[in-house]
């Protein structure tokens, strides 16, 4: 996953070191996007020079390398398109060549900088490499470049226009991509593409809009529509294209006829966005979006029976506030501790606490049709899965529907059978995971009816489904899901809640779980306050450990794994979490006096299972650190003898909401002990959109 902006003043001057600095602020936010290496492409002093900065490493690395190069930061331009790229290195190690924005040749004609994956690279390459392009990286979007400056010289006669020139490169891709490029050959223009990744456009004018749309504009001769050549060869050339460029932008149309001065900020995520504009536009699959003369230009190839003529310049509701760190050291840490907070917006307008009732919007129409499905697949990937094991068992419970919960990685590999009747729920924090949006389309292929519980709105998830439910847990910007997890918990939780309201039979049960979720903000804000002897602990007793253990069952079979994968994700400590139940039939021969285990024992129907294993591991001179609740009379012999957290009870199925709670300072601790980046653990990048 990796992280794209782009900057294009319009008649609106800006120093050099300013427009520098537009583009390394937009990679910052989005670094925890990728982060092993970055770069940027401006104009250079001359006409016709492109000048590219690329350096391994955060972007900070790369603000030094362009802070030591002595280029002229005072040199104004008038009008200019910038790109920059943060990277994790999927084809070709971490460094300065390999990272982004890629080249046609020595003089740039054509750079580029791209999210996604070319699947079709080798044979673009090796199909190049015949024509006498020479290729310096490892990279598959280095074709891009070139293949461009290829289709630029077969069609050197004619006029090309930028869009008809991209579409004869898009043409050619397979994969995916979200992309900028931008050439010599046409300056202070840009073209911004997507398929299968998301890009987005925040528009600033001087004056207002004239509409808060965009029209879609398409080929006018569909007799020219391009398509794929065979074998590279001269039908890359376009017998006579019509120039697109006569058509105008309504919302751009100034009343007195003076050009508009405008700036145009793309970008992979609006986080990039929301500090210069509000208003954006998110592109759709195949949307080739051409900024020129202050305009911003929507085209497709064809025409499309049933899709939108425009697309919407909507207004972002985040403030920037909301993704900046503020008084913490980390993102994550930020994140454990606004969980009292996203998990009320979670519910937000959706239960009402006082009638006892939920109302999900995006669900409403649909839930007849789920009540009436032959079985429920939860499909989504780590944390996510986690989410899904974790209410499992209620949403059995209350629907009474066979419940599946899928990894996607897994549930693709089996090609495991889907039908009509099928319902299939995606969990993403993000909402671009490779393999859950895999998934969604093997399963939408099937006919079932899909439901995403999605953080990002506007995400390849969240569009793609039939219907859904936003988290609203706000931006999680820490690569450890952790404020997301409580809030997909939740929302699982409240879809349970709201396909059963129509049981006469569950209704106290129900009620029971409303009266639960009321109380749960203030009951994590309690947790929290076990902080400072996590802190010590993992200080003290953790710390040294190689290894370490979670074990529970039933509803906490779930926060046992999902504890563990905090602690390996950022601490890169061996931890597991076990099924307590499995303790006997192997993972006892573990136990001796140093090995840290972590019982998760609060107290519900398997409490008594729960502590005959805690009995099995003290004696065989075991050590265990128990968890459980306030108060816990069955424990006051142990209090004294073992290691117990202390957190506040609720309903057996929201347990999991608190329980989770040491767990994530836990590895948050240990982490900042051990001195790595919490927010950007090694190997790892927040959205995994690569299979
Ligand atoms: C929506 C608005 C919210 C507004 C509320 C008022 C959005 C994003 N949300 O919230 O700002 O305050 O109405 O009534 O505009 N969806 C999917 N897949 C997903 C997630 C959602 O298809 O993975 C769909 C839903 O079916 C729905 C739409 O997206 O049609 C919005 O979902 P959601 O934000 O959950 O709906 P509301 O809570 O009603
Ligand atoms: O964005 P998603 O929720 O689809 O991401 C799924 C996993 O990649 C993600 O939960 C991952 O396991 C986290 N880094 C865990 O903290």
């Amino acid at each position: 996953m990796c992280g794209i902006f782009g900057y294009v003043n319009y008649l609106v001057e800006r120093k050099r070191i300013d427009i520098v600095h537009t583009l390394l602020d937009g990679l910052q936010r989005l670094e925890y996007r990728g982060y092993d290496s970055a770069g940027l492409a401006i104009d250079g002093d001359k006409p016709n020079e492109v000048l590219l900065f690329k350096e391994v490493g955060k972007v900070a690395a790369l603000r030094q390398l362009y802070d030591s190069s002595n280029t002229d930061g005072d040199k104004t331009f008038v009008s200019h398109v910038g790109i920059a790229h943060t990277r994790w290195a999927t084809h070709g190690e971490p460094s300065p060549l390999n990272a982004h924005p890629h080249t046609s040749g020595p003089l740039n004609e054509f750079v580029v900088v791209h999210n996604g994956i070319i699947t079709n690279y080798r044979e673009i390459k090796s199909l190049l490499e015949s024509k006498g392009f020479k290729f310096e990286t490892e990279t598959d979007t280095e074709c891009i470049a070139k293949l461009a400056k290829y289709v630029y010289d077969l069609n050197k006669h004619r006029d090309l226009d930028f869009t008809e020139l991209a579409k004869l490169v898009l043409v050619e891709l397979q994969g995916s991509y979200g992309l900028l490029l931008k050439s010599i050959y046409y300056p202070h223009e840009i073209i911004a593409t997507r398929k299968g990744s998301p890009l987005l456009i925040g528009v600033k004018t001087e004056k207002k809009l004239k509409v808060d749309f965009v029209d879609v504009e398409f080929p006018d001769f569909p007799d020219i529509s391009v398509e794929p050549a065979s074998n590279f060869n001269d039908s890359l050339l376009v017998p006579g294209a019509p120039d697109l460029r006569r058509s105008q932008s309504r919302a751009f149309v100034s009343e007195d006829g003076i050009p508009m001065q405008s700036e145009f900020f793309l970008a992979s995520d609006p986080s990039a966005v929301v500090e210069h504009t509000k208003k954006v536009l998110y592109l759709e699959d195949d949307d080739i979006a051409h900024i020129y003369d202050g305009e911003l230009h929507i085209h497709r190839m064809r025409r499309e029976e049933g899709l939108p003529t425009f697309r919407s310049i909507q207004t972002l509701e985040m403030e920037l506030n909301e993704i900046m760190k503020g008084n913490f050291d980390h993102f994550m840490q930020k994140e454990i501790f606004e969980q009292p907070e996203s998990i009320v917006n979670t519910m937000r307008g959706r239960v009402d606490f006082e009638k006892k009732t939920v109302n999900l919007g995006g669900l409403k129409a649909y839930l007849n049709t789920i009540r009436r499905c032959r079985r429920i697949i939860m499909i989504a990937c780590g944390t996510s899965y986690h989410s899904c094991m974790a209410t499992r068992a209620i949403f059995e419970e209350l629907t009474e529907i066979p419940i599946a919960v899928e990894l996607a990685s897994d549930f693709l590999d089996r090609r495991s059978p889907v039908f009509r009747d099928d319902v299939c729920i995606f969990v993403s924090q993000s909402g671009e995971t490779a393999d859950t949006m895999l998934a969604l389309q093997y399963c939408t292929e099937r006919g079932a009816l899909t439901v995403g519980i999605v953080n990002c709105v506007g995400s390849s998830i969240s569009r793609q489904t039939n219907c859904g439910v936003h988290i609203n847990a706000g931006p999680e910007i820490g690569v450890a899901s952790t404020k997301a997890y409580t809030s997909q918990y939740v929302a699982l939780v409240m879809v349970a809640l709201s396909l059963s309201d129509d049981r006469i039979s569950k209704r106290a049960r129900r009620e029971a779980i409303i009266d639960g979720l009321s109380k749960i903000s203030a009951q994590i804000q309690e947790a929290l306050l076990l902080n400072d002897s996590i802190h010590m602990m993992a200080e003290t007793d953790l710390v040294n450990q190689k290894s370490l253990l979670i074990l529970g069952r039933g509803y906490q079979h779930a926060t046992a794994m999902e504890g563990a994968l905090k602690i390996k994700e950022i601490s890169y400590m061996h931890s597991e979490g076990v099924l307590a139940g499995e303790l006997k039939h192997g993972v006892i021969a573990l136990v001796d006096e140093n090995l840290p285990i972590i019982f998760l024992a609060t107290h519900d129907s398997l409490f008594p299972k729960v502590m005959s294993a805690v009995e099995q591991v003290i004696a065989r001179a075991g050590n265990p650190i128990i968890i459980c609740n306030k108060g816990e009379s069955a424990l006051s012999k142990l209090h004294k003898t073992y290691r117990t957290l202390q957190v506040p009870a609720t309903i057996d199925c929201l347990q999991g909401l608190l329980n989770v709670v040491p767990l994530q300072l836990m590895a948050y601790w240990l982490a900042v002990r051990k001195g790595f980046d919490v927010d950007f653990p090694r190997n790892l990048a927040k959205a995994v959109t690569v299979e």
